[in-house]
């Protein structure tokens, strides 16, 4: 599939260079000499990068590659939250502040090392107390708040996995992966807030576990003082009550480095959702160490990422990264537009924030509101400004550039996946960076851009984003379902597929071109179709759908679904609102289809599967291209 890709900013190629005095003394140094020595001996590169943290016991060899199945710091034993809390306490900062919290209405909560870990471990005794063990799942469905960061941690300290599920998924996708991971507790709050209206959350959880057999308690996290939340007590338990009744000690647990420490639920192309599993120790240094090379923390500064700490970018840089590398965190539940989208910036200005880290979907958003929001606050206090989730366009680009970084601060781009567990390909700051490329490889991975048998292809044509070697933070399986993970090895010879196009330019920049695969991008979720499709069969009047994602010009992608009505019954607006609420109970807001078309057919292949590409191409007017297998 792939073909000749013209991309006129492959020749007209321009670039900017600001932060260059950042280079200097920063963190990971020059880019190419960085990339040589790790290109050099990848076993010493990655052995001196773990130095820097705690192990209880060291690793015998940094990497056992057995294809397509990895081991990192073989036979080592750590616990990541003794480096996230105890490793910062013990070395006299303890008063260093850990995380700053606002919420809505004004609230601001902030926590030092030493606070954090004494409420980790408060809560990580709660849960032992509870007969949580190592090796057991905890399911974990909370608003944006400081307790969401403790429960995941409080799982970590005891060596239970954490299986964080963004609380904007409904309750049928709330099931699906409680009933996947076999959760023993689900942790959740009475609500969340969200552009001023409280958004019960409890009543989608308890619909959740019906017919969740495997859960045996709910732990609530209770926000609203009135009404109170009426507690089911055999069952359900209230978050503070059971953590201000447990004991204030709690070791951490020795973690083998290969022992999982979370499974985080991802969109598939097709059926259910993938259960991406991460270890302790691999994903620690891989987190701890882009952390380090891409932000350049410094002891100084306060960090911001916008993510929900229920996406991957949320655990590995909201949490584990740049509490590792013993940062100072930014972490708010209001939204980009609320009261004004004037918000964020004032935060900037607030808090002084230093590093920012938001995702394209903002970014195009504020670019539409005015430079207006903006220019109202003092942003001098950003160094490096990040963007994250699909690709950041060259306008998007400028206008982030030029309005927020002010020129003067580099962007990362930074492209990644919840099955890399961190950042792999970027612009390191001081380097010259290029609109609407992500940059180059990481020094510690190895990535191209080839076509379907591995070849690399020559610059400007369009090919298959891959990656050739081995990372620390790599995913080891999808949970209960190896063959999944196998396919992403054994699709490209010798080659980690990542489903995304990508072209590279001369300058061995590459530029991702978004999905290969049947997953829609929409405000930086990944939605697979296969999951709207199901909920929307899953109404009794209809028979079949299929469902694609449209260029938008803010949310990247908005969902498109035909429909084919059972006999008998017809289309009509009524009809289309009852599907949209359908797939909202099920699915959740983040995947509710824009756009309903009620069709009599579908454009198939002889085998039967749906030709999404030929609906697309459709839909915007394009040539579908090669459509021999199509029926009829
Ligand atoms: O298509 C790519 C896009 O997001 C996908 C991974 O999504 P997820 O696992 O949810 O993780 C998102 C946060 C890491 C990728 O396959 N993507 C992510 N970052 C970029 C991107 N596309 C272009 N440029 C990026 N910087």
């Amino acid at each position: 599939m792939t073909e000749d890709f013209d991309v006129r900013l492959v020749e007209n190629a321009k670039y900017y260079t600001p932060g260059a005095e950042y280079k200097r003394d920063s963190w990971i140094g020059d880019y190419q000499k960085a990339y040589d020595r790790f290109l050099a001996d990848p076993v010493a590169f990655w052995n001196n990068v773990a130095q820097d943290l705690e192990w209880i016991r060291p690793w015998d060899s940094v990497r056992e590659w057995n294809y397509p199945y990895a081991k990192w710091f073989v036979n080592a034993k750590l616990n990541i939250t003794a480096n996230c809390l105890d490793r910062h306490v013990k070395n006299n900062r303890r008063n260093k502040v850990a995380l700053i919290w606002r919420g809505e209405g004004g609230a601001e909560r902030v926590y030092t090392y030493q606070r954090l870990l004494s409420e980790v471990m408060r809560f990580a005794n709660a849960l032992k107390k509870l007969g949580v063990t190592k090796g057991d799942v905890v399911c974990i469905y909370m608003p944006m708040i400081p307790e969401q960061i403790i429960a995941m941690l409080a799982c970590a300290r005891i060596g239970a996995v954490h299986s964080v599920v963004f609380a904007g998924f409904g309750a049928t996708a709330l099931n699906m992966r409680i009933r996947d991971a076999e959760a023993k507790i689900v942790i959740t709050s009475d609500i969340s807030i969200r552009r001023g209206k409280a958004i019960p959350l409890i009543t989608i959880v308890q619909e959740a576990i019906d017919n969740a057999p495997s859960v045996e308690h709910v732990i609530i996290h209770s926000r609203r003082r009135e009404p109170p939340v009426v507690i089911h007590p055999d069952f359900e338990l209230d978050f503070y009550e059971i953590m201000n009744n447990a004991e204030r000690e709690c070791p951490p647990e020795v973690m083998d480095a290969e022992d999982p420490l979370f499974i985080l639920y991802t969109s598939g192309s097709t059926g259910t959702p993938k259960g991406v599993v991460h270890t302790c120790a691999g994903y620690m240094v891989g987190a701890y160490y882009t952390t380090k090379a891409v932000f350049d923390i410094k002891d100084e500064d306060i960090y911001w990422c916008t993510a929900d700490p229920g996406w991957i970018t949320g655990h590995s840089y909201i949490i584990y990264g740049p509490l590792a590398a013993g940062a100072t965190i930014f972490l708010t539940e209001i939204t980009a537009d609320f009261p004004d989208p004037g918000i964020w910036w004032k935060l900037i200005e607030e808090q002084k924030i230093n590093i920012f880290y938001t995702a394209p979907t903002a970014i195009r958003m504020f670019m539409k509101l005015g430079t207006q929001w903006p220019q109202k606050y003092d942003l001098s206090s950003l160094r490096i400004i990040g963007s994250v989730g699909e690709p950041l366009n060259p306008e998007a680009f400028e206008w982030y550039y030029k309005e927020i970084g002010k020129e003067r601060c580099p962007i990362v781009d930074t492209w990644w996946q919840t099955e890399t567990g961190m950042q792999m390909i970027t612009t390191i700051i001081g380097e010259r960076m290029r609109p609407g490329f992500a940059g180059k490889a990481i020094p510690g991975v190895v990535a191209d851009v080839v076509d379907k048998t591995g070849t690399p292809v020559p610059a400007g044509t369009m090919g298959f984003l891959v990656i050739k070697e081995p990372w620390p933070a790599m995913f080891r399986t999808v949970y209960k379902n190896d063959e999944r993970y196998r396919n992403y090895w054994y699709t490209i010879k010798d080659c980690y597929m990542a489903g995304d196009l990508a072209v590279k330019g001369n300058d061995g920049y590459i530029m991702v071109l978004g999905r290969s695969d049947d997953i829609i991008i929409v405000s930086g979720h990944n939605i697979g179709t296969a999951e709207v499709e199901s909920a929307l069969v899953s109404h009794h009047a209809v028979a079949e759908s299929a469902v694609i994602g449209k260029p938008e010009p803010i949310k990247g992608n908005s969902i498109k679904a035909f429909v084919i009505l059972k006999l008998g019954v017809k289309p009509s607006e009524k009809l289309t609102q009852d599907l949209i609420s359908h797939v909202r109970k099920t699915l959740g807001p983040i995947a509710v289809p824009h756009e309903i078309e009620y069709v009599d057919k579908l454009p198939k292949t002889r085998s039967g599967k749906i030709m999404r590409r030929v609906l697309k191409a459709k839909e915007m007017g394009i040539d579908p291209g090669d459509v021999s297998t199509l029926d009829e």
